[in-house]
């Protein structure tokens, strides 16, 4: 069944110069790009992003890391697109994740893991209204 999910280049993977790359995954798997933008993240969406994990000790230093930095935002679709984007990006943690994953073989720290990506149907429909219209996901 063709789903969407919703997916955020970190500032370290625009700062690296590697978009194309990481695009070029997605893409590859058969992944449709449905709507994709450079935001520069503002304090008060990074919140709202991560707002299930507020309280959490990496929470702080989570928004940090990303607020007023440039990122990738974008909406994928495609069969089981939330699951198949998980296993492209790999374990949170990029230590653990496996080689031939996005962490696993582009980076090494766990805050800024290159890549955002839902990991349930609910946390999509949260997390791409932050960024997008649902005019800019039709046709
Ligand atoms: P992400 O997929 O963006 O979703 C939440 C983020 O929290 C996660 O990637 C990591 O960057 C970060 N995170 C999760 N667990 C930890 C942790 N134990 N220490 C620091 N950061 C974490």
């Amino acid at each position: 069944m063709s789903e969407r999910t919703f997916v955020m280049l970190k500032p370290s993977a625009v700062e690296r110069g590697l978009m194309g790359e990481i695009i070029s995954r997605f893409e590859r798997k058969g992944l449709r790009i449905l709507a994709m933008k450079m935001v520069r993240m503002g304090r008060e969406e990074a919140e709202r992003l991560y707002e299930v994990h507020r309280g959490k000790h990496f929470y702080e230093q989570l928004v940090s890391t990303i607020a007023g930095k440039r990122v990738l935002v974008m909406v994928l679709e495609g069969r089981s697109a939330i699951s198949v984007v998980r296993k492209l990006v790999g374990a949170t943690d990029p230590v653990n994740a496996e080689p031939g994953t996005i962490r696993g073989d582009l980076g090494l720290d766990i805050t800024d893991n290159l890549v955002h990506a839902s990991d349930s149907n609910e946390s999509y429909e949260h997390e791409h209204r932050i960024f997008f219209h649902e005019s800019e996901l039709t046709g």
